[in-house]
C-alpha cells in the first residue's frame, strides 16, 4: 500500500455524517496505511470548539460508531495527532487565515481535500474564501455533499459558484450509493462477464425493478427531511444512479470520462413525465401510525419536529422510461420508503418468457430473474428453471436460484464502508464514482417534472401504516402493466 499524500478539511466537521461517517472512514485508511504521515486532517465549522473538545468529540463519535474490533488506542494516537480543528465561519475571509496557519507547511506539501458537508448555501462562500485566502492550488479538490439544490435551477447557482474556483475535473460530487461494494460489482458482472451484455436491452428484458426499503423514520432531521422528501433525497441522486449503471452502454475504459458519458447518455434519455404521466406513474406517499417489529411507532406528521399539514412524501414508487433504443417499452420500476418492514436495497432484473412451453402445463414455468442486493448483505441471485429431479412423466420443472453471496465467497475480505471507497479516491483523484455537474443537471431536469406536477396537485399523497410496504397504489402501478415487485424473503 502506497500512504497518498493528502490533507483533508472538513466542513461540518462536527457534524451528524462528520462524526458518524466521514472521520470513522478516515480511521479505517489510517489503519489501512493510506494516509501518509505528515497529512493533516482539519475539522471545521463555525463552532467555537478547541482542538482538544475536537478530539474528544470525534473519540467519543468512536466509540459509538467504530466497531470494537476496531478499536485500537495506538492507533488513535497517531490519528488524534493529525486531527485538529479550526472555527471558521463560512462567510468571514479573516477565519481562512486561520485554516491556513493550522495547514501551515503541508498546504504546500501536499495536495488537501476540501470536503464541504454543509447545507448547500454554504459552498459558494466556502469555495470563495478559500481562494481568497490562497487555500486553493491546482491539485486542490472539493467534494460536495447533497443536496446539490432542490431543482434544476438552484442546483445550478450552486454548480456556478464552486465552478468560479474549482474547474470541474476537481469537483466530486459524492454520492454514496457509489461507493457500496456491490454497486461497483454491477460494472463487474455487467462488463467482465460475456454472458449478461447480449441479452441486456428490451430484446429479452421484460423490466426492472430498483427498491431501496428503509425501516428507519427521519431520524432526528424532521425539518431537513420534510423540506426535501423521499425523491430528492433517494430518488434524484442515489436511486438514479443505480439506474444509470444498470442502463448504460459498455463504456471504453473506467475512466471518469468514459464512465459518466455513458450515464449522462442515460439520464438525458429518462422520459420527461407530462402532468397526466405524474399522476399515474408516480406515485408519493406519507407514513401514519403503525408497527414496527410489533412496536407502535407514530406517524411522520407526529415525529419530534413534525408539522401537521405537512404532505411531504416519504415514500416514492415510480415508473421510469428510457427513451433510447436499448431500453424502449422497459419499464423501469423505483420504489423507496421510510418506514417500511425490513431494511434492504435491491436491483431486479426480470428477463422475459421463454417465447413457448414444451414442458408439462403443470410445471411452474417462470422467467429468469437476476436479483443484485446491496444492503444489509451483498448477494447476486439468478433464478433458473431446473428440472425436478425423478421419474415424473413429461419433465417438470421448477425455479432454482443461483446464489453468489459475497461474505461466503469472500469470507476473509473486509468489505469497506462506502465512504472509506470514496474518501480515498478523492485523496487519490479519481473520479470516476463520482458524479459530473451534467449528471445533476439531467437528472433535476426529470425530477422537476414530478415535483412541478407534486407541487400544484390538489390531491394528497397517500397514506400508509408504518411497517407496511406502502400504498396499494404502488401494486396497481405495476399490476396496471402486468407486472408486480419482486417479493424479497
Ligand atoms: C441518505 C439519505 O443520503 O441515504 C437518508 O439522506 C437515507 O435519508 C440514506 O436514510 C440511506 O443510505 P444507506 O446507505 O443507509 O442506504
Amino acid at each position: 500500500i502506497t500512504p497518498v499524500h493528502c490533507n483533508v478539511v472538513i466542513f461540518g466537521g462536527n457534524g451528524d455524517l462528520a462524526i458518524r461517517k466521514l472521520l470513522p472512514a478516515l480511521y479505517h485508511l489510517e489503519r489501512d496505511g493510506h494516509i501518509c504521515g505528515s497529512a493533516r486532517i482539519i475539522g471545521a465549522s463555525r463552532s467555537d470548539l478547541g482542538g482538544e473538545a475536537y478530539r474528544a468529540l470525534v473519540r467519543a463519535g468512536f466509540d459509538e460508531f467504530i466497531g470494537a474490533e476496531d478499536w485500537d488506542e495506538n492507533l488513535w494516537s497517531t490519528f488524534s495527532e493529525r486531527l485538529d480543528y479550526i472555527a471558521v465561519d463560512a462567510k468571514d475571509p479573516a477565519s481562512f487565515a486561520k485554516l491556513k496557519r493550522a495547514l501551515g507547511s503541508e498546504f504546500e506539501a501536499q495536495d488537501t481535500v476540501y470536503y464541504l458537508s454543509t447545507a448547500p448555501q454554504f459552498f459558494g462562500p466556502i469555495c470563495e474564501n478559500l481562494a481568497a485566502a490562497g487555500l486553493i492550488s491546482p491539485s486542490s479538490r472539493v467534494v460536495l455533499e447533497k443536496p446539490i439544490g432542490k431543482s434544476l435551477a438552484s442546483s445550478k447557482v450552486i454548480n456556478d459558484a464552486v465552478a468560479k474556483v474549482f474547474p470541474e475535473n476537481n469537483i466530486y460530487r459524492i454520492d454514496h450509493y457509489l461507493g457500496k461494494e456491490t454497486v461497483q460489482n454491477l460494472l463487474a458482472l455487467r462488463f467482465a462477464n460475456a454472458l449478461f451484455e447480449p441479452v441486456w436491452s428490451n430484446s429479452h428484458i421484460d423490466n426492472v425493478q430498483i427498491t431501496v426499503s428503509e425501516t428507519v423514520g427521519c431520524e432526528g432531521r424532521w425539518g431537513y427531511y420534510d423540506d426535501s422528501g423521499a425523491l430528492r433525497d433517494m430518488i434524484q441522486n442515489h436511486m438514479l444512479q443505480l439506474l444509470c449503471l444498470v442502463a448504460m452502454g459498455v463504456p471504453v475504459s473506467l475512466e471518469p470520462e468514459a464512465v459518466r458519458a455513458e450515464k449522462i447518455k442515460v439520464l438525458k434519455s429518462l422520459k420527461t413525465m407530462s402532468p397526466d404521466q405524474v399522476r399515474r406513474n408516480a406515485i408519493r406517499a406519507q407514513y401514519g401510525a403503525g408497527n414496527m417489529a410489533g412496536k407502535a411507532v407514530p406517524g411522520y406528521k407526529e415525529e419530534p419536529g413534525g408539522k401537521p399539514e405537512s404532505s411531504t412524501e416519504t415514500f416514492v414508487a415510480i415508473k421510469a422510461e428510457l427513451h433510447n433504443w436499448r431500453w424502449r417499452g422497459v419499464p423501469f420500476f423505483l420504489r423507496t420508503g421510510k418506514r417500511l418492514p425490513s431494511r434492504f436495497s435491491e436491483i431486479v432484473i426480470q428477463f422475459k418468457s421463454v417465447p413457448h412451453s414444451i414442458f408439462p402445463s403443470t410445471s411452474n414455468l417462470l422467467p429468469n430473474k437476476l436479483v443484485i442486493r446491496l444492503q444489509p448483505e451483498e448477494s447476486i441471485q439468478l433464478s433458473m428453471m431446473n428440472k425436478i429431479p425423478g421419474l415424473s412423466e413429461g419433465m417438470p420443472v421448477m425455479p432454482v436460484t443461483l446464489n453468489l453471496t459475497m461474505p461466503d465467497r469472500f469470507a476473509e475480505v473486509r468489505v469497506p464502508e462506502a465512504y472509506e471507497r470514496l474518501i480515498l479516491d478523492v485523496m487519490r483523484g479519481n473520479s470516476t464514482l463520482f458524479v459530473h455537474r451534467d449528471e445533476v443537471e439531467a437528472a433535476w431536469v426529470w425530477a422537476d417534472a414530478i415535483l412541478d406536477e407534486w407541487s400544484v396537485s390538489t390531491v394528497e399523497p397517500h397514506s400508509y401504516p408504518a411497517g407496511s410496504w406502502g400504498p396499494q397504489a404502488s401494486f396497481e402501478l405495476t399490476a396496471r402493466d402486468g407486472r408486480s415487485w419482486h417479493e424479497s424473503k
